[in-house]
């Protein structure tokens, strides 16, 4: 690995690294394209790193984890800008707070505690494809995929079905505020305005919580306020502004990622009526079905650090304060670490994808991504095992999480 001895030491404290203003970055990045995107992430990862400016892009495997694997130089602090006043938990928190924070959230989204959602996940999903299963046809995007994630939100934050609006509306005046007509200006004030009313909207419930605990992560959450200092200096104790944040940040980081992967993974069983076949024929398939199509569509295409020294990533020189962008789509798609990567396989053995992260970073909602995915897959090829795309209709992609915004899917009755 070319890794040269860090020169040019970064002083933190005056660091000029960029804040990536999200909200812009996606109405910048303009119209959605039917290119798919795995031939251009096949080539650069033959391509190792690509300078971009001043900054860097990783794309192979090993630069990858090399990046993820390196907190201390590769650093997520402060980096996103999503209208917020709080600093975004534990999104942009480098080690070692990250350990304390992660150490008390792990465990609300274990394994075990996600399993416990599975009736309520199954019927939120079934609420939802009631509403078009008659009627042979649906627009995927705005019918399932963008209410499905929303409304298991609610159902673990223990809030009721009527607030779904509110939450629905938050979501998109945080990551789609105002209309691609408004200037950047416009756009990041209204994004401001609802990060103000998201702080306030869960500070309030979580003093409800506080008065009247019930069995849900929000009351687990107010609880961890008034929970004993950790003798041993670990933090045990959360302060109200970091609880609010954190709730910010599942809000932006768990509804829109399942939404996009939902309409990447339907987008292409439609196209690829072997493959959906195949899932009616035997849902035993279903999780590696979900892994696979992670891997191979990765609707997080990119995650993004800023370095603190001056490194050299595949030969490429980034300099102190200047951000790595890590491809985790050619990642995906990397020779080196999967058999035939541009095969899409149901049944691979090993399937070390990148799609959830990587690192100290790694997705703190993986387990009930995969859950809500497998149910969603479930449950629709039960119903309407037969559907393609709706004849006339073309799938386009939009960037920069990877998703089709208006899937279009017909079936017969
Ligand atoms: C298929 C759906 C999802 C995908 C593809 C996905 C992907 C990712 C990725 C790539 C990261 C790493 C970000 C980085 O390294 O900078 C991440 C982090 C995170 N995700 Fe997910 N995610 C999904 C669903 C969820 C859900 C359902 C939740 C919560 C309910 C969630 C909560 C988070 C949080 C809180 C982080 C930040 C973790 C940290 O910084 O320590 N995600 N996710």
């Amino acid at each position: 690995m070319d890794r040269e001895e860090p020169t040019g030491d970064l002083d933190t404290a005056t660091c000029p690294v960029a804040k990536l203003d999200f909200v812009n970055l996606v109405a910048g990045f303009g119209e959605a394209s039917s290119a798919p995107s795995q031939p251009a992430n096949i080539a650069l990862c033959e391509h190792g790193a690509l300078a971009i400016g001043d900054a860097v892009m990783v794309n192979t495997r090993a630069l990858a984890d090399e990046v993820l694997r390196n907190p201390a130089v590769f650093s997520s602090e402060d980096l996103v800008e999503q209208g917020n006043t709080l600093p975004l938990i534990p999104l942009n928190v480098d080690p070692p707070n990250l350990v304390g924070y992660r150490k008390l959230l792990d465990p609300l989204f274990a394994p075990k505690r996600v399993e416990a959602l599975e009736g309520d996940i199954t019927e939120r999903v079934n609420h939802f494809i009631d509403t078009f299963v008659d009627r042979g046809s649906c627009d995927f995007t705005a019918e399932l995929a963008e209410l499905f994630p929303s409304s298991v939100f609610l159902g673990l934050m223990g809030l009721p079905w009527d607030e779904l609006d509110t939450l629905v509306e938050m979501r998109d005046g945080l990551l789609r505020p105002g209309t691609k007509e408004m200037t950047n200006e416009e756009r990041s004030a209204i994004q401001r305005a609802t990060a103000l009313r998201v702080n306030a909207y869960f500070d309030a419930v979580l003093d409800e919580r506080l008065a009247d605990p019930r069995d849900d992560i929000l009351s687990l959450f107010a609880a961890l306020e008034h929970a004993p200092e950790d003798a041993e200096g670990g933090q045990r104790r959360l302060t109200r502004d970091e609880l609010v944040s954190i709730c910010f940040v599942l809000l932006t980081a768990g509804l829109d990622t399942v939404t996009d992967s939902l309409t990447c993974m339907f987008a292409f069983l439609a196209q690829n009526p072997d493959h959906r076949r195949a899932l009616v024929a035997d849902p035993h398939l279903i999780p590696g079905a979900v892994e696979e199509l992670l891997r191979w569509e990765t609707p997080v295409p990119q995650v993004v650090r800023w370095t603190r020294q001056t490194e050299v990533l595949g030969g490429v020189t980034v300099t102190a304060g200047n951000h790595v962008m890590v491809n985790i789509g050619a990642a995906n798609l990397d020779p080196a670490e999967f058999d035939e990567p541009t095969e899409v396989r149901f049944d691979r053995d090993v399937n070390r994808h990148l799609a959830f992260g990587g690192g100290v970073h790694r997705c703190l909602g993986s387990h009930l991504a995969r859950r809500e995915l497998r149910i969603a897959l479930r449950e629709w090829h039960r119903r309407i095992p037969d559907y393609g795309l709706t004849p006339g209709y073309e799938v386009t992609y939009l960037p920069p999480l990877r998703y089709v915004p208006d899937l279009q899917l017909t079936w017969p009755t």
